[in-house]
């Protein structure tokens, strides 16, 4: 399956790449920016970030699984990914109630 077609990556080109960056002994975050950079590859319209987030996930579900990369690894790495989140989700709240109390328009993802 086609995750991004605007750089043409597949699920399945997430999955490894989570496996790669994950199997590293200084393992980063596997955000979607690392992926992307891991894979040479450039977000162009970023419509494809929350399926990239989920394949993601689900990579990392799947290695848990398969017990190829220390658990510990993964639930840090995932609560980290969490907390990402969660701060996006704040940050884009208080942009929107920045926005109405200046009574500009809301804006359209
Ligand atoms: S669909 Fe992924 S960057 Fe556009």
């Amino acid at each position: 399956m086609i995750v991004c077609s605007c750089a043409v990556i597949s699920a399945r080109d997430i999955e490894h790449a989570v496996v790669e960056i994950m199997s590293a002994p200084q393992a980063l975050l596997p955000t979607p920016g690392v992926v992307f950079r891991h894979l040479n590859k450039k977000m162009n319209c970023c419509t494809c970030a929350p399926l990239t987030v989920a394949t993601i996930y689900n990579a990392m579900d799947r290695l848990q699984a398969d017990t190829r990369v220390c658990p510990f690894i993964l639930a840090e790495a995932r609560a980290k990914l969490i907390r990402l989140e969660e701060r996006q989700q704040a940050r884009t709240a208080m942009v929107a109630a920045r926005r109405a109390e200046l009574g500009l328009p809301r804006r359209v993802a």
